[in-house]
């Protein structure tokens, strides 16, 4: 069974590209590399021990997304990843994230119909919550973005649900994600953030490895349990099985959701501190003014996931921080070291 994982040398994609094989899919990765490296792909296929096929494929492109398909008639499902990501920036450059998170999905979709591929599973994301106005979060919680980006996936969350309505024959997977974290524990893929790091833990592992001087931490004044914000960082190989566990339950058409998280909420300084035990020596920081448009808490019920997709998170905090310095140390500059 051939799977097209757009955006599949990103971070989270390459890691469930390792995840399908492991299971026994075939996989054909299509990416532009916006955000990402060939050598995340070369480092793919030396861990797999496989050739896995790959389209350099701008799904902007409506003529190119169409030529894909026709050029790989054994397509049986998508996992799509494709998208750009950073809430910050988007806020600068809304255009942008409109232009290449909606229309690449819609130039996707219709390719799919055309070609008669109906199941689709969606890089969704806790984003879509906002402000949560209950804890744990579930599924059916009240939906409010606050950034371009979360637009952007609330928006095809919404298409989905419209295309699935008009067309029974789709199968559609809605995967929420909280706080992805961590590497593949062999150290040879893991995130690699162009730039400065927007998010928490990639900021740490550079902190940890010298590349950058002090860590930024935004805000002790918050309703949390020591000021800091709250979180549910899940480590990446298990949202990669998340999307292994999701593919393999969609086999009734309609839209399914699911939160991927642990279910625990740990704060900025619980995750310094793990930090610290798993490199070996203090992490510098310096306390800041709170981050516009960060929330205080926000962590997941992820009991519809388990009960459903019979799935949920295998590694602990240990395990993330662990896997991440692993990645980090032995990769200082991440994919560029190549
Ligand atoms: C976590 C905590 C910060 C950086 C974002 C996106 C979300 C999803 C995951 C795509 C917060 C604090 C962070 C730093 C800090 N991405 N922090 N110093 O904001 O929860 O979620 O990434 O889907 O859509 O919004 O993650 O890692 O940026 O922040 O103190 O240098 O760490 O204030 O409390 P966030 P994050």
């Amino acid at each position: 069974m051939l799977i097209l994982v757009t955006g599949g040398t990103g971070y989270i994609g390459s890691h469930t590209v390792l995840a399908l094989l492991d299971a026994g899919y075939e996989v054909l990765i299509a990416d532009n590399y916006i955000n990402s490296k060939p050598e995340a792909l070369r480092r793919v296929r030396k861990l797999s021990g496989q050739d896995v096929p790959f389209a350099l494929c701008d799904l902007r492109d409506e003529a190119a997304t169409d030529a894909l398909f026709a050029a790989h008639p054994d397509i049986e499902a998508v996992i799509h990843f494709a998208g750009l990501k950073a809430v910050g920036e988007s806020v600068h450059k809304p255009f942008l994230y409109y232009d290449n998170n909606l229309k690449s999905t819609l130039n996707l979709l219709n390719a799919m119909q055309k070609y008669g591929v109906h199941a689709f599973v969606f890089s969704s994301s806790a984003t879509v919550y906002g402000d949560p106005v209950s804890l744990p979060i579930r599924e059916d919680a009240p939906l409010h973005v606050a950034s371009p980006y979360g637009r952007t996936k609330l928006m095809i969350e919404e298409m989905l649900r419209d295309i699935a309505q008009a067309d029974p024959a789709f199968r559609v997977s809605l995967l929420r994600y909280f706080n992805p974290v961590g590497a593949h524990p062999s150290g040879l893929i893991g995130e690699d953030p162009n730039g400065i790091p927007n998010n928490l833990m990639p900021f740490i592992a550079q902190v940890a490895v010298g590349k950058l001087d002090r860590l930024p931490i935004y805000g002790d004044d918050y309703d949390t349990p020591d000021g800091t914000g709250v979180r549910d960082y899940i480590h990446v190989c298990d949202l990669a099985e998340g999307h292994v566990a999701a593919l393999k339950a969609l086999t009734a058409p309609g839209v399914y959701t699911f939160n991927l998280g642990t279910g625990l909420g740990y704060s900025v300084f619980d995750i310094v501190h793990e930090y610290e035990r798993a490199c070996g020596h203090p992490i510098a920081y310096a306390m800041k003014p709170r981050r516009a448009g960060d929330v205080a808490s926000c962590y997941a019920d992820p009991s519809q996931a388990r009960d459903t997709l019979h799935w949920e998170a295998k590694r602990d905090l240990a395990q993330m921080c662990e896997d991440s310095w692993n990645f980090q140390r032995n990769n200082p500059d991440g994919y560029n070291d190549d």
